[in-house]
């Protein structure tokens, strides 16, 4: 909790100066913890290099629940339409597991930030399906990557989990 808003902040605060101040020497975006607890760790840093976001968990647990509540805070860059996730997990370099999963669909719009459009600012907080089970114990590196229908960029992550 006290780390998203610790992200949302500097999200907010940031977001808009590096819109502005063009690429070329851009630095890389913080890294922010999006839980801590219960032997997991999780830690992301934006890949886009247009602005970073804010995210969290609530229930940090190595035995991870079926359903999960996340906070998510974005401006959007692009209209949301439909919006697909893409997750790649990596562990000691190698790639473990590829996971492609739909999050707004035309026909289905499974949340409320569905349909917004470009420039709009969103906040989630709430229930996320997940595939319950328990991590096991390692270091895994994860990139994850959120798109629209036309394969437009809208948030991109490289995080890191540590479970012990
Ligand atoms: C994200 O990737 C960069 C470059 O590979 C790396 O230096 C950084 O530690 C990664 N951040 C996280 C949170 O995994
Ligand atoms: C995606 O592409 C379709 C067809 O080319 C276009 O009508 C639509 O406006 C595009 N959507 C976005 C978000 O750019
Ligand atoms: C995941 O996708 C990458 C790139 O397409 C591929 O190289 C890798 O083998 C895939 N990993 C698995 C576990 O399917």
């Amino acid at each position: 909790m006290k780390g998203f808003t610790v992200a949302l902040l500097a999200w907010t605060l940031i977001s808009p100066c590096k819109g502005s101040s063009g690429s070329g020497s851009r630095e890389a975006w913080p890294t922010h913890i999006a839980c801590r607890d219960g032997g997991l760790e999780m830690l992301y840093q934006s890949c886009d290099p247009l602005q970073d976001f804010g995210f969290s968990v609530d229930q940090c647990s190595k035995h991870l629940k079926p359903n999960i509540n996340i906070r998510f805070g974005i401006i959007l860059r692009e209209d949301i339409k439909e919006l697909y996730l893409d997750l790649a997990l990596f562990s000691k370099g190698s790639s473990v597991l590829n996971f492609s999963y739909p999050v707004c669909e035309e026909s289905l719009p499974k949340f409320s930030f569905c349909g917004r459009r470009k420039g709009e600012q969103i906040y989630y907080a709430g229930p996320v399906n997940s595939p319950g089970f328990d991590i096991p114990e390692g270091k895994y590196q994860v990139l994850l990557e959120l798109y629209t229908e036309n394969r437009s960029t809208v948030a991109c992550a490289n995080a890191t989990v540590i479970c012990s």
